[in-house]
Formats: C-alpha cells, structure tokens, sequence
C-alpha cells in the first residue's frame, strides 16, 4: 500500500528550522518559523509559567481523562480574555469553548464542524474564504477537511499596504452559506492589520451578507495589547448571530510544545449553541477524543491569579516591544547600510511577521550565501533580529538587493 504513495516537499515553514539547525556558518539568522525569541535568539520559558507549572505539580492528583472539552475553567477564562468577560454575548450565555491542541487543532475542529454543519443544511461543499495571502498552513489545513478555499484580496504587494477596498468588494459578494477567514491581529504573513474603523467596516458587510465569520487569533497581546488586539472579535460578536473563534496560547504565553488553544462558537442564544456545541463536541470525539490538560492548566493558573496574571501581562509587554524595537532597529539599520529602497513599512506593521519585499532568488541568495532562512514569500519573523545580527543582517540584505 505504501508504495503507491510519493514524497510530500518539506513544510515550507517547519522545514527551515531543519535546514537552519544543520547549518555550521557562525552568523547564521534564523528568521524562519513564529516563534518569540530573546536578544540572544533563545525561545524562553516565562516566568509566569515556571511558577504555575511548579505549582500544578504540586497539587494536580490524578491523570484521569478530563473530556472532549478539557478544562472548564480554562475555556472560561481564555474566553473572556478574547471577548472580555463582560461582553454581551458572553452575559446572554451565547458563547461555548472547547480547549484544542493548539491554534492548529482549533482550526482543524472548526473546519470539521463547518463541513458537517454545510453537509447538514445543504448537502454541498463548504467554502472558506481566506485572505491573499494566508497563513501557509490554513489552505492545506482547510482542504484536508474536504472544505473548498477562496480567496479575498488583502495585502498590497507593491505599496505595502492594505487592498481595503477590494478586499471589502469580495466580501460584499460573498454568499450566507460560507465562513470567510479573518486574522484578529497580526496578520500572518504579512504584518498588516486592519484598524479598528475598518473592523467596523468588515462587520457591517459580515451583517449584511450573513456569511459566518471565522476569526483566527494566534498572536492577542503581540500586536498593540491583550484588549486592543481583540477588537474585531469583541466587535463582531456583538453584531452577528454566529461566529467561530480559534484561539491559540503557543505565542502569547510561550507554550508552544505544549499544544494548547481553544475553539469558541458563538450562537443565536443559548439554545442554539447548545445544539451547535454538541456537534462541535462529536466532532473533537471522532478526531483527538480530548485535548492535553497540562498547557491548559498552565494558563488557568495564570489567568485565575491576580498576581500571576499580572506578571504575564508584563512578560507579554517585553515580547511584544522587543519585537516592535526590533522593526525599527532594522530599518534604521538598513538607512545606514546606504539602502535606498523604502523599507518603512515594517516598523508601521503589527506582531511576529512582515515581507521584505524581495524576490524568490534573492531569498534564495540570502540563504545559500549568507545563512539567513527566511521563507520563500520574503516572510520574516522579526523576533529572530537582534542587536548582535541586525548588522550582518542589513548588511547581507544591501549585498543582494
Ligand atoms: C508560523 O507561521 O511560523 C507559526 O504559526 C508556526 C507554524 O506552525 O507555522
């Protein structure tokens, strides 16, 4: 059987991290795949966490399953971290979450329970659309769930900026039957967010058209902070019927391995959702049966404590503004170089990512001649920049532009 099989190319995101591991040149940058690292390119665990971690093992007694929802008080709190915990959906008990491995897994359970709930009211081939660009992995991700992905225009290559108004025409003819695809904040690639008059802008025509919107926020507290970041969500839940949320804590509380998120629906009211969250819960059964309890665990403890919650938040404040000083820093780098290309735009971005702009061969080049990984679109992860690399890093871009 398995010699009918053939070769699937590596990831192209997860295979740079191979590739730059069994690299030996002694400036090699790696500003490959999103995850945060400190000034010494060292991916820490936060303290917060050490100490609720400590903590769980001390207390927890017993392994036993916990269920296809995990924990309950995990999916309480992160919920009302996303939509603030006096929000009017969460008030009307109009919101359900199950906690997921991972941003992943929640995008893998949404996309199994968009595809039953199509096949149930319409017996027809679900369709997601997802913005040009997208994360690398949600097409794949989609498609291996028998759902059809679309896309809608959104980052202007040329002037690095937002394609607003087309992005705002596709959607505008976009049908009730299908979920479009929005990134709560730092858009991944690209950076480029959408501000909060054109969030209000993307729910009026969400209203209007009564397609399901499917946020997917991997990255809350990266991009301006904890509140801000979460704008359009809070916004779109207080003015549609329905709506699903990924959420992932692999960034913002730096558990990566730990394969922790959540996946939140939001119903018409309490009954409904009900109904909703039992398919939703049959859809966790049939895939994984139940999520891993103990980066669950972690954040709970974290969000449950006043003081440990605080200590978060201003871990998460030194993440994000390294990352925001680490955008500058370049660009003025660049300047000094003696780059006469604009490369601006990336201090205005938001969160782990932006393009550099340049070609495939010179992405190619920066590889081959002076180690950095990037991947093949330009896509960089900002926080792989440091003052001890930004040099040999502008240095190495000016060579090959
Ligand atoms: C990324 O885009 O680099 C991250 O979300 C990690 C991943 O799984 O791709």
């Amino acid at each position: 059987m398995f010699d009918t099989l053939t070769a699937m190319p590596a990831d192209p995101i997860l295979g740079l991290m191979t590739k730059y591991k069994q690299d030996t040149h002694a400036n090699k940058i790696d500003l490959g795949v999103g995850v945060y690292k400190d000034e010494v390119g060292h991916t820490p665990i936060l303290n917060c966490v050490k100490t609720a971690e400590q903590y769980r093992i001390d207390s927890e007694e017993t392994k036993v399953y916990i269920g296809p929802t995990g924990s309950a008080q995990f999916n309480s709190l992160l919920g009302e971290l996303a939509f603030g915990s006096d929000h009017p959906a969460l008030l009307a008990d109009r919101i359900r979450t199950v906690s997921t491995p991972g941003g992943t897994g929640a995008l893998r359970v949404a996309a199994e329970f968009i595809k039953r709930a199509s096949t149930m009211t319409k017996s027809q081939t679900a369709v997601i659309w997802v913005s040009d660009p997208t994360w690398a992995n949600h097409t794949g991700l989609f498609e291996a769930a028998g759902i059809e992905v679309k896309t809608y225009p959104y980052y202007d290559y040329d002037n690095k900026s937002l394609k607003f108004d087309e992005m705002k025409a596709a959607l505008s003819q976009v049908g009730p039957d299908d979920v479009v695809l929005l990134h709560a904040c730092c858009h991944n690639p690209s950076g480029m967010d959408l501000s909060e008059a054109q969030w209000d802008q993307i729910v009026e025509i969400t209203q209007q058209q009564g397609f399901t919107p499917l946020i997917d926020m991997a990255y809350q507290g990266f991009g301006v902070g904890v509140d801000e970041d979460a704008y359009g969500v809070r916004k779109m839940a207080a003015a549609v019927d329905n709506m699903i949320l990924c959420s992932s804590c692999s960034k913002n509380f730096g558990l990566y391995r730990e394969r922790i998120g959540a996946c939140s629906i939001l119903g018409r009211d309490a009954a409904s959702v009900n109904v909703a969250f039992s398919v939703l819960l049959y859809v966790v059964r049939c895939i994984y049966s139940m999520p891993p309890a103990h980066g669950a665990a972690i954040v709970e403890t974290i969000l449950g404590s006043h003081e440990l919650k605080q200590q978060w938040l201003d871990e998460l404040k030194i993440m994000r503004d390294r990352i925001n000083g680490n955008r500058i820093m370049l660009v003025d780098k660049l300047i000094e170089k003696g780059v006469k290309r604009d490369f601006g735009f990336i201090a205005q971005q938001k969160g782990m990512f932006s393009f550099l702009g340049i070609n495939p061969q010179q992405v190619e080049r920066l590889q081959q001649e002076h180690s950095i990984y990037m991947v093949d679109s330009s896509r960089i992860s900002i926080a792989g920049i440091g003052q001890g690399n930004v040099n040999y890093l502008a240095e190495s871009i000016a060579k090959v532009l």
